[in-house]
């Protein structure tokens, strides 16, 4: 830990635990303590820890073959794309390395479609305050918050705030020079916030009527992690974008974005591209996950879990919460009167890891494959920790 301080940029307030290794939800420290795991690395490790099938995609694949350009053809990413495509109800993806390079890629592939049909005064984005999309200089300033807008000027431009579930500003701002809106259909890093159905349905309804694109930035929100293939489907509403990372692959990086029949052809060859992205180990492991999540069988145990989680929390009684929100496996717990930090410690001392959310909300995020057991066991240690700061 002292080397991290010594050669590793400063960027993390990082937890004073070195992880060592895992095993289904449960992590396990340096000196062999367990962890049960309510943040799978910030809503990544989709299936846990040790899944066999995945790891024997992940490691046959880089077996044969670990990388090639994206000059050439691979099966894993092709045989990806078809899932993804068909689980999403969408076109075409296009494969990167993480949420924000999808947001990066989404934000070029909506300005490139104003651009060709109406000419360049029409790049204008709308996003909403409280929204996160990324730490890219365009995705930042993509971020509806002002905070993450300083130091590294000068930011991107063409983008417009709109607050969250009011439709009047929304419209007062979707003026002619605008081209497309994004939306997290639950804004994870501002803190759990799920977006009202009718105000997004109103959203997607205008938007429709005048030409404007709809992205759902699904990075966190994706892949089962809110009980739907994608949290767009709570909505009733059809994006023409969707953006997607974290739990695609399960612990490996990977990114994407995705598209409908209108937009397929709009990005040409030479006109977007990367190295890494779609690299067949990634997209080896992350065919496992789909055909893991996508089943109803499956989206119903993850509402199922998250339910209970509430219902548990609830229970509980304590004068510290003050509001148990979100969907699925995606959930934040407001509280009231202590810094989430110290929760957080206090947790994780005991056992438990869990994240933040803007400012007062505790956020749970654990493996979609978490078992009762060790959803029981970390919620014994947070009733616990909540007890002794009430
Ligand atoms: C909704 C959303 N979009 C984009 C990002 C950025 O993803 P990444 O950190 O993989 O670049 C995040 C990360 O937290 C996110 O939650």
């Amino acid at each position: 830990m002292d080397k991290d301080k010594k050669y590793i940029m400063d960027t993390y307030a990082r937890h004073d635990v070195l992880f060592d290794s895992g095993l289904g939800s449960t992590l396990y420290d340096k000196d062999g303590k367990p962890y049960i795991d309510f943040t799978s690395g910030i809503g990544v490790n989709s299936l846990g820890y040790g899944d066999k099938a995945w790891l024997a995609a992940i490691t046959g694949q880089a077996e044969k073959l670990q990388h090639i350009s994206n000059l050439y053809y691979t099966a894993p990413q092709i045989i990806l794309a078809e899932k993804l495509t068909e689980a999403a109800g969408m076109k075409k993806a296009f494969f990167c390395n993480s949420g924000a390079e999808a947001n990066e890629g989404a934000i070029k592939l909506a300005r490139k479609y104003s651009f060709d049909k109406y000419g360049g005064n029409r790049a204008d984005i709308i996003t909403l305050k409280g929204s996160f999309h990324g730490r890219t200089i365009t995705t930042l300033k993509a971020t509806g918050q002002e905070k993450f807008h300083n130091y590294f000027f000068p930011f991107t431009e063409g983008f417009v705030y709109a607050e969250a579930d009011n439709f009047e500003d929304f419209i007062s701002k979707a003026d002619n020079s605008v081209c497309a809106v994004i939306l997290e259909g639950v804004q994870g890093e501002g803190g759990v916030c799920p977006l009202d159905i009718g105000y997004v349905q109103k959203v997607a309804s205008y938007c429709v009527s005048n030409d404007i694109l709809v992205i759902f930035d699904e990075v966190q929100t994706g892949v089962g992690r809110t009980g739907k293939n994608f949290c767009f489907e709570h909505f009733s509403v059809k994006p023409d974008i969707i953006s997607v990372a974290k739990g695609l692959g399960a612990g490996l990086p990977i990114g994407a974005f995705l598209c409908n029949e209108k937009l397929e052809d709009i990005l040409q060859p030479g006109q977007h591209g990367t190295t890494f992205g779609g690299n067949p180990v990634c997209t080896a492991g992350a065919v496992v996950v789909l055909d893991r999540v996508c089943n109803d069988a499956f989206l119903k145990s993850v509402t199922e879990k998250g339910r209970y989680i509430k219902e548990e929390v609830k229970s509980f009684n304590s004068p510290l919460v003050k509001d148990i929100r979100g969907k699925g496996l995606m959930i934040g717990i407001e509280i009231d009167g202590i810094a989430p930090k110290e929760i957080i410690g206090a947790c994780l001392e005991n056992g438990l890891a869990i994240l933040s959310a803007g400012s007062n909300v505790l956020r749970f995020l654990p493996p979609l494959v978490i078992s009762y057991e060790e959803i029981d066991k970390g919620l014994g240690i947070l009733k616990k920790v909540l007890g002794m700061h009430a």
